[in-house]
């Protein structure tokens, strides 16, 4: 390999210049320039070390530079760099089983993608080819990915850009319990209300009309919204009722982040078609997948199935699932962010005590938010300006998160260790002084 001789500079100049950014206005970008990276730390060309609290983008759930599936991706390479999608390869006969051992349920059959927006827009191919039904029933805080269906189905800001998308998707609320319009005159809590809401949207739409309800399972970068016990039980029941396929989007919670291989695995039910992707390389290399029951590949056995990629199956970034599920099996990364998810959740606890500003702390796993708050009472999110303080002082201060709107996100490498976890939080504990500054 050539080393790295470009300064810091020189790297994000040249990159500024030529590359175009996503999600951004481009003359605002300012990226860090990284040059190599280990565990759960990276570092730029001029040797600034960073934690990396948000695994890149919540996906190098291994941790970085791990020799094993660095080692099966050369050996892939050097073996067979590339199959068309109607070939057999050693890779594709290798990681079906392997895959199958920890998805949910009768999840048996995989079609190979080459990330999560691509495995929904296949899951969409799936629900409406297998039902015969077009609509889709999608929520209003999540995120599904940039392609036409899946930004469709997205229910955040980052879809309005581009509409109208897809026809006949259908939104509704989420059991956000934080912020819930249908609990939060309720003494008592939780109520499910939701459910009800989304049985009513059901019966105007017409459940003759609708091939699928997708949820993100644990809600991603809309605010780690840990659905209520009993939520994912009564939606599926919902589901059966009305003979509508239950999709759930696993691209950001599956593989470990929430201390389960899959984040449906807590409630223990088993969807129709579950998608993946970022955690099933610890994005190594770019994967997606979706995972169908048995009915639905049963389906397809006599079916034509409408829908194709020249990358589906690619064998190098199969070949870096399989020894990334090899290294998460033999090294209990999942039992880790277990129970580092525990210390994480008491560190969350102790940020709330302290801080005016956190006004909750929510996680599942090593999956985590901080929601801050100008005020704990009215639950205003902290201003955009303080966020921004806050951001900076992080990065000044050698901890790379993810934050937006007035969430901060924690969601380190899976392998982090008590010491690493306190050291990224005394970090945080610091930031938020200048938050508090900001509370009324
Ligand atoms: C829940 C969820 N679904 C889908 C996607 C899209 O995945 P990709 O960016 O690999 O297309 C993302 C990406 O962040 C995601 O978080």
């Amino acid at each position: 390999m050539t080393a790295i001789s470009m300064s810091a500079e020189e790297m994000v100049a040249l990159c500024k210049q030529y590359t175009f950014w996503s999600w951004s206005a481009q003359d605002n970008v300012n990226p860090i320039p990284m040059e190599r990276a280990e565990g759960i730390y990276f570092w730029t060309p001029d040797g600034k070390r960073y934690i990396d609290m948000n695994s890149q983008l919540m996906c190098v759930n291994i941790g970085h530079g791990n020799r094993r599936v660095i080692r099966a991706i050369q050996e892939q390479a050097a073996q067979l760099a590339y199959a068309g999608p109607s070939m057999a390869s050693e890779a594709r006969a290798r990681i079906g089983p392997l895959l199958a051992k920890h998805t949910p349920g009768d999840l048996n059959k995989f079609f190979f993608t080459l990330g999560g927006a691509e495995a929904n827009e296949n899951a969409i191919k799936l629900a409406r080819q297998f039902t015969g039904k077009q609509k889709i029933i999608a929520r209003y805080r999540s995120y599904h990915g940039a392609t036409a269906g899946a930004i469709s189905l997205t229910g955040d800001y980052r879809r309005w850009a581009n509409e109208p998308g897809l026809p006949g998707v259908v939104r509704v609320f989420d059991p956000y319990r934080y912020r819930c319009a249908f609990c939060k005159n309720n003494p008592g809590g939780c109520t499910m209300d939701c459910l009800n809401h989304i049985e009513e949207v059901i019966q105007y739409e017409g459940p003759q009309t609708i091939a699928a309800v997708f949820i993100e399972t644990v809600t991603g970068t809309n605010g780690v919204i840990v659905p209520p016990d009993g939520y994912l039980p009564g939606l599926r029941q919902l589901c059966d009722k009305y003979g509508i396929l239950l999709v759930c989007d696993e691209v950001m919670a599956g593989f470990g982040r929430t201390g389960e291989w899959f984040a449906v695995d807590h409630w223990n039910i088993v969807p129709d078609i579950m998608t993946m992707a970022k955690g099933l390389t610890s994005s190594y290399l770019p994967l997606g997948g979706v995972a169908m029951s048995g009915k639905i590949a049963n389906y397809f056995a006599k079916n034509v199935y409408y829908g194709g990629l020249t990358y589906n199956a690619h064998p190098m970034s199969l070949a870096a699932a399989i020894a990334t599920i090899e290294v998460m099996e033999e090294e209990d990364i999942v039992g880790n962010a277990k129970r580092m998810g525990k210390v994480m959740a008491a560190l969350h606890d102790d940020l709330e005590a302290e801080h005016a500003s956190v006004g909750e702390a929510r996680s599942i796993g090593l999956f985590g938010v901080l929601e801050l708050v100008k005020s704990r009472q009215t639950r205003e999110p902290l201003p955009a300006a303080e966020m921004s303080k806050v951001s900076a002082y992080l990065k000044e201060h050698g901890l790379y998160h993810f934050a937006s709107g007035h969430l901060l996100f924690t969601n380190p490498p899976l392998i982090i260790t008590e010491p690493e976890l306190k050291d990224a939080f005394e970090i945080i504990n610091q930031a938020l002084a200048i938050a508090d500054q900001a509370v009324q």
